[in-house]
């Protein structure tokens, strides 16, 4: 397989930029294209981190513009977000910034897609009484609802409480997914990271799939495997 291009939506994001340096790092990718919304983004990508670098707001460009700027990749990551506080910005990014650059991938032809979206999004039951991120998860359960309505080749991504310690390694089983409620079902940012470079390279296992990210016990290629 040639390496694989990737433009990563959200690059300057916590998320964003571990991947970042993760494709950048490997040889079964070429160097990723950092999709962010300032000048001086761009310019860090470029100068400091060594990456190619476009300005693309994805709440104000047009499908047309968010288009021309993925063009020639051949993957896209989605792991932008208003944070689940900036309420009148929720909607625009994560709902409607998702599904622009959802529109923009069938446009241009890329087919590989992958989200990153929250933990139990489709499940009312769960979030509808978390004081504070109702709206943010109906913008999330309703991109996710996009994404499986689209053309592409996606997988969707649902992670716990994210934090910033080093990455285990290590993800939860499905089905033993509860144990883990009593921490929040938490999973290191660098994991999830790791977990969506692992998706690009094993696609026969994650297309058309929605999975649950949460750190546990299993090594990240055993439970890759067992999807
Ligand atoms: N926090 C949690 O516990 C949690 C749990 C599950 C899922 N998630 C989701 O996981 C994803 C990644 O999380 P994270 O911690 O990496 O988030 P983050 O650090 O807040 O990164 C989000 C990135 O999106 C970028 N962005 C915002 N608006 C944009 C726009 N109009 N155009 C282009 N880029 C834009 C931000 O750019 P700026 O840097 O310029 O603001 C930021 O770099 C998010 O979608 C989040 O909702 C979070």
């Amino acid at each position: 397989m040639s390496p694989l291009k990737v433009a990563v939506v959200g690059a300057s994001g916590k998320v964003g930029r571990l991947l970042t340096d993760k494709l950048k790092a490997s040889s079964s990718f070429s160097t990723p294209l950092a999709i962010v919304r300032t000048q001086d983004q761009v310019d860090y990508f470029k100068n400091e981190v060594g990456v190619n670098a476009s300005l693309t707001d994805i709440e104000n460009a047009s499908v047309n513009e968010i288009a021309d700027a993925i063009r020639g990749c051949d993957a896209v990551v989605f792991s932008a977000g208003a944070g689940g506080k900036a309420m009148e910005r929720i909607f625009t990014v994560d709902l409607d910034g998702c599904i622009k650059v959802v529109e923009a991938c069938e446009k241009v032809g890329i087919k590989r897609f992958v989200l990153v979206s929250a933990l139990k999004a489709e499940n009312r039951d769960f979030w509808c009484n978390i004081k504070g991120l109702r709206e943010y998860y109906i913008a999330k359960r309703s991109a996710d609802r996009e994404v499986r309505n689209s053309e592409l080749d996606y997988t969707i991504l649902q992670p716990g409480s994210l934090e910033l310690s080093r990455g285990t390694g290590l993800l939860q089983p499905i089905d033993r997914l509860e144990e883990k409620a009593s921490v929040n079902y938490s999973i290191n940012r660098e994991d999830v990271a790791s977990f969506i470079v692992q998706s690009l390279l094993h696609p026969d296992v994650t297309v058309k799939k929605t999975i649950s990210l949460v750190n546990g016990d299993e090594p990240i290629e055993k439970f890759i495997q067992s999807l």
